[in-house]
């Protein structure tokens, strides 16, 4: 088998990874694994399907025949299927997150997803995004990123991203459920939020993300010479 690169981008909801991950995989023309949608759809696939989050061996279940496909719209938006439902707003919602940390909490869960996410390290490579990308999903990854912010920073910018699509929120709301989400997946027993440790730790409270997309070029550019 050849080895198909990877770049991991791992770390905690709102401190870039997903508009980093998308702008690397663009411009190197990569494949691009969002983990964590894959956790969101089967939180979704359970509430379709009415199996409760309360029994572990079910959702497993669910998430080991989990039906998803993920299909490019012609504006750019990744579209998402749970069988032939369009998931891709309802998993994008706060009670989406919240069953996605739900799910991620359960072993059983992350075993049956662990292969799938393998199988989209495909030529001419891969960008990964997620919480154990580095860790655990593509341990042997040359190149590994662990983007954090604070969460008041994460809450603020998750508030500006609400209010722009016209919901209303509250902020001290936001917070709330960010630094519960951060307990919940730093403190679960597998695969808990940790940078690896060849990963290289970006900090973005105080830096745009053009400049942390530089940052990050800038280390692609020394390892792969792209
Ligand atoms: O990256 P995200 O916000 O879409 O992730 C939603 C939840 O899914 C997150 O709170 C924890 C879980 N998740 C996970 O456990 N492991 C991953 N690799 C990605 C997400």
């Amino acid at each position: 088998m050849t080895e198909v690169p990877v770049i991991c981008i791992d770390g905690p909801s709102g401190a870039g990874k997903g508009t980093i991950a998308h702008m690397l995989a663009e411009k190197l023309g990569w494949h691009l694994l969002d983990s964590g949608s894959l956790y969101r759809v089967t939180a979704f696939a359970c509430q379709h399907d009415g199996v409760g989050l309360e029994d572990e061996n079910k959702v497993a279940e669910v998430a080991r025949h989990l039906d998803v496909r993920f299909e490019q719209a012609p504006s750019g938006e990744v579209l998402v299927y749970y069988r032939d439902v369009d998931a891709s707003r309802a998993i994008r919602t706060e009670e989406g997150g919240r069953g996605a940390s739900t799910v991620g909490a359960m072993p059983s869960v992350r075993e049956a997803l662990l292969q799938r996410q393998r199988d989209f390290a495909e030529p001419p490579g891969l960008v990964a995004d997620g919480r154990d990308m580095g860790t655990v999903v593509f341990p042997d990854a040359p190149l590994k990123f662990f983007l954090t912010a604070s969460a008041e920073e994460r809450a603020q910018r998750r508030y500006k991203q609400l209010i722009d699509k016209g919901e209303s929120v509250s902020l001290p709301r936001l917070l709330r459920d960010i630094e519960e989400r951060d307990e919940r997946d730093s403190s679960r027993s597998v695969s808990p939020l940790l940078p690896a440790d060849d990963a290289i730790v970006i900090d973005s409270t105080a830096t745009p993300i053009d400049a942390v997309f530089a940052k990050v070029m800038a280390d692609v550019t020394t390892r792969f010479g792209t």
